[in-house]
């Protein structure tokens, strides 16, 4: 069965066909960067006008890639949320609109879920894809979250944060340091360059074993040091890559010890981490590095499967229809917020 997923919850309008293996056969990412990168920031009525004119080219694309026509397709899966609810409803009347009309079940799915399930994802039929139970740790511009993860609508929250995301505080810092938006790419590369002992901010841990997060301190922190640095005219782009490297490195091992504090806690040998932030190089290279050491098995999405896409979406709306745990109807409504779930 082929399976087109939807996602339109945020900035980027995405489609793509999956097959029921997990195969993906075509996923498509039309990106709006161009229009929020002006103002730093998404302009919520501004990315849901976008999405009125892109979905239907996108999902045409989609399944031009997949090789086949709608008339293929034998179930739709979608985004609810949490999100924006001008972006979410497009994608989901736009779905109600084609499940009228050709006849074809859709199912409404909660985009973090999606996110922690899109280690399931498969580009080739020998790819490995993790067991249930594992431990998710979903790194977004929105979200920053732990869960147990049993099945595929069993998912136990171990932690989220207090304040800001992680990609976030990516995007604030990246504004900081007039780096643009989204900024969590921008600081990737700058921090290359720079030198992650510079200034040793602090890892807001909270407590020993809490799963919560905190990223609003270290925001402030890294505006201290910039605005010091502005009044003594020393904010060169050396010094500009020693913050990147600096904040990026509290970021990454406040994620990379909960993380092993959440699988200590459930006694779980198997981590998923996913969401645009999982794109980083250097999270990725120390939870690999920490993973191995332990012994936990890790799996980290491809970049294109961490951030925003239609992929991870169609893969859990195929999993919920075949085990007959979710059934879209026109009844089925945007839940903008996490707790709605
Ligand atoms: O999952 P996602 O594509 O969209 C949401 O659901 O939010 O995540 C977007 C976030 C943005 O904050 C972006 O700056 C961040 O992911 N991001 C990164 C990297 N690539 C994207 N953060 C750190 N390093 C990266 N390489
Ligand atoms: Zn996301």
């Amino acid at each position: 069965m082929f399976v087109l997923g939807i996602e339109s919850s945020c900035d980027d309008m995405a489609a793509s066909v999956v097959d029921d293996s997990g195969l993906v056969l075509s996923s498509v990412v039309s990106s709006q960067d161009d229009i929020h990168g002006l103002y730093g920031g998404i302009v919520p009525e501004l990315a849901s006008r976008r999405h009125i004119e892109t979905i239907v080219p996108v999902v045409e694309e989609a399944l031009k890639r997949a090789g086949i026509t709608i008339d293929d397709v034998g179930a739709m899966a979608v985004t609810r949320g949490p999100g924006l609810v001008g972006s979410i409803l497009i994608g989901l009347s736009f779905v109600k609109a084609v499940s009228f009309a050709r006849s074809i079940p859709f199912v409404g799915v909660n985009h973090l879920d999606a996110h922690a399930l899109s280690a399931f994802l498969k580009d080739g039929a020998e790819d490995k894809t993790p067991e249930f139970p594992f431990v998710s740790l979903v790194v977004s511009g929105g979200h920053t979250m732990l869960s147990l993860v049993e099945g595929y609508d069993k998912f136990k929250l171990l932690g989220q944060t207090r304040d800001d995301a992680a990609g976030e505080a990516f995007d604030k810092v990246a504004k900081l340091l007039g780096l643009g938006y989204p900024g969590g790419k921008p600081i990737d590369d700058l921090a290359k360059k720079g030198d992650a002992k510079y200034i040793h901010y602090k890892r807001a841990t909270i407590k020993k074993y809490n799963l919560e997060f905190s990223f609003s301190g270290l925001k402030t922190g890294v505006l201290n040091t910039v605005k010091s640095l502005e009044e003594e005219g020393a904010l060169t782009d050396e010094a500009k890559a020693d913050i990147a490297a600096s904040f990026q490195e509290s970021v990454v091992d406040v994620l990379v010890k909960k993380a092993l504090w959440a699988l200590d806690k459930t006694d779980c040998d198997r981590l998923v981490v996913a969401g645009g932030v999982a794109c980083n190089s250097r999270l990725r290279a120390k939870l690999k590095a920490a993973t191995d050491k332990e012994g936990i098995a890790l799996f980290i999405p491809k970049p294109a499967y961490c951030s925003d896409n239609g992929a991870m979406i169609a893969l859990l709306g195929l999993r919920l229809f075949e085990e007959g745990l979710s059934i879209g109807s026109f009844e089925t409504n945007a839940l903008p917020n996490s707790d709605e779930f």
